[in-house]
């Protein structure tokens, strides 16, 4: 014990939509094959909220209500709750307090963070700042996408990649050392803002008409520009964060990257050393659910986790974003 507070996650579940859209449906609503998908991205399936009228907040809430249920917390414990998303409800308010509404979660307050596909990782180092500072100690983060809601299902080069899920955290203090967020270099650069964004919507194209004709209420991306800064910024802000705290390949438990592409996610694993069987995947199931990659990663694998295993959280995005974190599990398989 050192007595210094650090953040920690104490539990964590999350939700996905019942419904599979497969490659075999996909290559009947555009030119594609799951060949040309496999080997691009990885992605065999991904999960799509179909209901009208259900959001991100829909996901969220049910993975928020699990998450109370698995580790005992009353609704009214909870002093804050965070929730990074690029597919709110609404424009406003936000989909932190719907999920609020929705849970029973009447003595927090909390906002939402948008940083596109590296969400989680900006939103946990919100999230461990009021840990730290002791401003908060019962703390919900929920990392949730309705990707699909922006999706446009006739652009052959992004329909493939996206997904629909929705993830939730409880993120406690403890003072158990070394134990927690120990560290994260993270990153913006505006110049992202041309190659990676949703046009319209917010006030400097609102809706109209004309915008939605023109497709402008969907993701565009320049996927090769993307890719390339993807590549060499996962895999340079990973590599730093090694060198900066001496950690070896070996000893790393599980690098947990965000599932954009296996292409990207092999890249970044090879410059760190790692052998495949430390790379946790999960592309091929979900797809890219934007900022709840990592955490969809974290729930789906967390019986592997060991008390003291250490992780390295890596994410590129919308931004651009990007950045990585060293995490020291902190609790056995339940
Ligand atoms: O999560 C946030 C960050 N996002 C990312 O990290 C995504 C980064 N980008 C990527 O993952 C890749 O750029 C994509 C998966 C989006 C695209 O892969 P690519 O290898 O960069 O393909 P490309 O755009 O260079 O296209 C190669 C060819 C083109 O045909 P021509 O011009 O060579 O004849 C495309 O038209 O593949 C064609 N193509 C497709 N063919 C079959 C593009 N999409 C498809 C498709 N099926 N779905």
């Amino acid at each position: 014990m050192n007595g210094k507070k650090r953040a920690v996650i104490t539990g964590i579940e999350g939700y996905v939509p019942d419904f599979i859209l497969d490659n075999e449906m996909l290559s009947k609503m555009v030119d594609t094959t799951d060949e040309w998908i496999m080997t691009r991205i990885g992605v065999r399936e991904r999960r799509i909220l179909k209901e009208d009228g259900l959001g991100t907040s829909y996901m969220g809430a049910i993975a928020v209500q699990r998450l109370l249920e698995k580790t005992g917390t009353k609704p009214e414990e909870v002093d804050m709750v965070l929730c990074a998303t690029v597919t709110p409800d609404m424009m406003f308010p936000a989909t932190a307090n719907i999920i609020c509404d929705k849970t029973g979660i009447m003595n927090a307050w909390g906002f939402d963070i948008n940083a596109g596909c590296s969400g989680f990782i900006f939103s946990f180092e919100t999230a461990a700042s009021f840990i730290e500072s002791g401003r908060s100690k019962k703390m919900i983060l929920v990392t949730g996408e309705r990707m699909s809601a922006i999706t446009d299902y006739s652009d052959r080069t992004t329909c493939p990649l996206f997904g629909d899920a929705a993830v939730a955290m409880l993120i406690e203090p403890t003072e158990d050392d070394g134990m927690g967020l120990l560290d994260s270099i993270l990153h913006v650069d505006g110049v992202g803002r041309h190659y990676l964004f949703q046009k319209s919507g917010g006030s400097m194209y609102p809706s109209s008409v004309e915008t939605v004709q023109n497709k402008e209420h969907f993701v565009y991306q320049d996927g090769q520009t993307v890719f390339k800064y993807a590549v060499s910024r996962m895999a340079d802000v990973s590599v730093e964060l090694m060198e900066k705290h001496d950690i070896k390949a070996e000893d790393i438990a599980y690098l947990i990257p965000h599932q954009a592409n296996m292409r990207i996610i092999e890249a970044t694993g090879k410059r760190m050393g790692l052998e495949k069987e430390k790379i946790l995947i999960n592309i091929e199931r979900f797809g890219n659910t934007a900022g709840t990659s990592i955490p969809l990663v974290m729930w789906d694998f967390e019986k592997k986790f060991k008390k003291g295993d250490i992780l390295i959280f890596s994410a590129f995005g919308a931004g651009f974003t990007w950045g990585s974190m060293y995490y020291k599990w902190a609790y056995d398989p339940k």
